[in-house]
This record gives structure tokens, sequence and C-alpha cells, in this order.
């Protein structure tokens, strides 16, 4: 398994949509395992094949402090949303912003694993909006166009904070 490099904001495969899986192979397998690895390597909540430059409905995300319970997502989709929560959010494609980002605090998807067997996923609070975050990265929509007011500092936003 291997770290790639993520692409950051200005890079226009951010914005391409991307399509479906439709069997694992072995570079499918490859490519999961290498999204997981970046992801941790770099301290994300949450990894879409397309920040890796890759145009396929995969999605990885871990929201445990221990890191140790990913979540493979292939061919999300969202099949209900509801309430409201309203909060800080980033990317690893934004390095150095976060933002204020009003999201649905429930999100219940569909989705396949890395087996393609059908998995339903709920969450609420921080895995709700990471599972909106990253599906979205999945139509092209970066989280920056859903900010409330303007992106911050991320220093700044945790010395405002301390
Ligand atoms: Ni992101």
């Amino acid at each position: 398994m291997a770290i790639r490099k993520i692409r950051t904001i200005g890079d226009e495969i951010l914005a391409h949509n991307t399509k479906p899986v439709k069997k694992i192979t072995p570079r499918t397998s490859i490519l999961i395992g290498d999204m997981l690895d970046t992801m941790y390597e770099a301290s994300g909540v949450g990894l879409a094949a397309p920040q890796i430059g890759v145009l396929k409905q995969i999605v990885v995300i871990d929201v445990t402090e221990e890191g140790n319970s990913p979540i493979i997502l292939i061919n999300p989709k969202i099949i209900e949303l509801s309430g409201e929560q309203t909060g800080h959010e980033a990317c690893l494609s934004v390095p150095g912003k976060s933002g204020i980002v009003t999201r649905a605090n429930y999100a219940k998807v569909k989705a396949y694993n890395e087996h393609m067997e059908e998995i339903i996923i709920e969450g609420e609070g921080l895995l709700a909006r990471a599972l909106q975050h990253e599906i979205d990265h999945l139509s092209g929509i970066l989280y920056v166009s859903k900010v409330e007011g303007d992106l911050v500092d991320t220093n700044a936003a945790d010395a405002e904070e301390e």
C-alpha cells in the first residue's frame, strides 16, 4: 500500500463527476488500501477517490480518535437525511482552512462494501457530516461552496478556540 498525492482546490479533477464501480478488481482493492493509508497519514476523517485523482465512486471514512474503524463505501447513495447541525468543516483538499457549514444531523446511506455486499450506514453528528461531505466529492462538490461566511485559517481558528 502507498500514500497517494492529495489533489488540492484548483485542480479541476475535484470538480468532475465520478463513475460507479462495477466490480472489485485487484486494482480496486489496492486503491482502497491506498485511500485508507493516505487518509490516516494526513490525519483526515474521510477521503473520496477524486481527491487522489481517481474518478470513481469510492469513499473511506474513519471518525474515531483511535483511527481503527474504517468505513469503506462503494457507490454510496444518501437515502435519508434529517435534522440540522452547524459547525466547522475542513477538507484535505483545502489545506489550512476551515469554514462553517450547515448539514443534516442524521444521514442514512446505502452503499457496497469492499466485497460488493450491500450495506446501510447510519450516522449522526460528525459521521453524518463526513458522509455528506465525502459523497459531495463524488459529484465534484467541495464544502467551500456551502460555507457560511468566510473560510478561515485553521491555525487562527484553533487560537481563537483556546
Ligand atoms: Ni473533502
